[in-house]
């Protein structure tokens, strides 16, 4: 055990003995000091730390009330106890108002060790307490220092009785233009500084009406009276009832990120509507070259035919002239073939007279017979028809799909499966062919099909998927909303 290190005021040496004895006696081990006078004990203070105080009252040249003034001089807590032969009620009390934590005459000695014990437990306690208030201040002062240096707004609102702000960053300032100082006086000022469409809601986060979990995301009118945007995360504080009392939170400055994302979004719009004005467009100028193959450029060709036939039937040519006019008859009627083929592949008639079925068993048709390849159509319960920029998009993305089949796949039997549920539209197109890794594709202005067909179909709200791998063949699968509305029209 430490031995109790010990100061006697005292100028009795038998006195002192006597308490040394009683020490003893009650199992403390000593060391101590016997002082006289209040230099000896200023001296004895300033030289080390020490235990314990033991205080005659009245010495010639010292006393009591003179110690305790010096002990409050050095600012130490020490168990300061009066061991005296004559002390008056008055006297004791002064003496332990002056800081003295105990009086013991010296007639009663037996008192001494329990009331040394007290005393240094009660100075054990109040020691411990100091160390734990200064502890808790230490780790305040650091949250406070992070909490002042952040970029981020932190606050603590209390809501009962009435609001406000228990804390708030300097980070305010720059944030909404306020400082904390503007919020610890106004605890109104954040409900009144609120964009006025978020004034509901925050209200009704104060009354613990929100979701906490989430965090917000509102606007502030800054000072200079623009918009901030702001990401709070709230944190509700309860009281033992379950009340909510205060909420502590953080908020981060988005508006950059908000004005950027409005930003991308505009501009995402507008490449929307150029994409389906490009294809619209190039949809348009298909029908117009058809239309001009179909109907100038036939009819030109197919009145030149008529005109040789007629000269061929009302001139007797030599047999070599009638052979050359026979050729150019075949020649005319060759090209009246290539014109009106182009014309149909331009934009087929049957799409927009019969609808997409038709126009695809044509193109699976002319398809089968110019590869090949077994190419089949699937066709589960698809109206008669759809609406026209629907029927146009599928058409041309199920058209690029054979494309790809003819000039990449190697397959051998292919087809086109096509189902409704009168909400969605499926198509599948699957080939046996040699297949490819879709991963490793990488963006080109040379292979611009897929790419096409993901176009078209993130217009239409749709999905699109491409399967494949090297010897497994491949399948390109769409899915595009549309619905029968209650009259039964048709929407896309
Ligand atoms: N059914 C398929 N079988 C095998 N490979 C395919 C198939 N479909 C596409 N591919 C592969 O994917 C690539 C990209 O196809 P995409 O249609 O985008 O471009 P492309 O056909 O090469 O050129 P274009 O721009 O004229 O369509 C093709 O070059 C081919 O390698
Ligand atoms: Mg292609």
């Amino acid at each position: 055990m430490k031995p109790l290190s010990l100061i006697i005021v005292e100028d009795s040496l038998d006195d002192t003995l006597l308490i040394l004895h009683e020490l003893k006696r009650g199992g403390f081990k000593v060391e101590h000091l016997r002082v006289e006078t209040s230099e000896e004990l200023s001296h004895a203070m300033a030289k080390r730390e020490w235990d314990l105080i033991i205080c005659d009252h009245n010495l010639p040249e010292f006393n009591a009330p003179a110690a305790l003034e010096i002990i409050k001089s050095c600012d130490i807590d020490i168990p300061f106890i009066i061991v005296s032969n004559m002390i008056g009620e008055e006297v004791a009390v002064e003496a332990m108002r002056a800081g003295a934590h105990d009086y013991i005459l010296k007639n009663n000695l037996a008192r001494l060790v329990p009331v040394v014990r007290r005393a240094l437990f009660d100075a054990n306690v109040r020691l411990e307490r100091k160390k734990a208030e200064q502890a808790l201040q230490e780790s305040e002062a650091r949250f406070r220092r992070l909490a002042d240096n952040a970029q981020d707004l932190i606050y603590r609102i209390k809501l009962h009785p009435s609001r406000s702000f228990e804390y708030v960053s300097p980070s305010s300032l720059k944030i909404i233009g306020y400082t904390p100082e503007e919020h610890y006086a106004d605890p109104e000022l954040a409900f009144r500084i609120v964009h006025p469409e978020d004034k509901e809601i925050l209200e009704s986060m104060s009354k613990g009406k929100t979701k906490f979990a989430k965090p917000l995301v509102i606007r502030w009118v800054h000072k200079s009276g623009s918009t901030v945007w702001v990401e709070q995360r709230n944190v509700p504080l309860h009281d033992d009832s379950g009340k909510l009392v205060a909420i502590e939170g953080i908020a981060r400055d988005i508006t950059d990120r908000v004005i950027n994302e409005q930003k991308l979004k505009t501009s995402h719009a507008q490449i929307e509507a150029l994409s389906n004005r490009i294809l619209e467009a190039m949809e348009e100028e298909r029908a117009r070259l058809s239309r001009e193959l179909h109907d100038e450029l036939g009819q030109a060709l197919t009145a030149v035919k008529l005109d040789l036939q007629l000269l061929q039937d009302t001139l007797n040519f030599e047999k070599n002239e009638d052979d050359t006019l026979k050729q150019s008859i075949n020649l005319v009627d060759y090209t009246i073939d290539i014109v009106r083929r182009q014309s149909v592949s331009l934009r087929p008639p049957v799409l927009d007279d019969l609808g997409l079925i038709p126009a695809l068993e044509n193109m699976i048709k002319g398809f089968n017979k110019r590869t090949g390849i077994d190419m089949g159509l699937i066709n589960n319960g698809l109206p008669s028809r759809l609406p026209g920029h629907l029927e146009t998009a599928l058409y041309r993305c199920i058209q690029e799909s054979l494309t790809n089949i003819a000039r990449h796949a190697k397959a051998e039997n292919a087809f086109v499966k096509i189902k409704n549920n009168n909400r969605k539209i499926f198509v599948s197109v699957i080939d046996d062919g040699v297949g490819f890794e879709p991963d490793k594709l990488t963006v080109s202005s040379e292979h611009i099909g897929l790419t096409g067909i993901q176009e078209r179909i993130r217009l239409l709200g749709g999905r699109f998927k491409v399967e494949s791998a090297p010897e497994r063949g491949t399948k390109i699968l769409i899915i595009v909303p549309w619905k029968l509305n209650v009259r039964g029209a048709l929407t896309g």
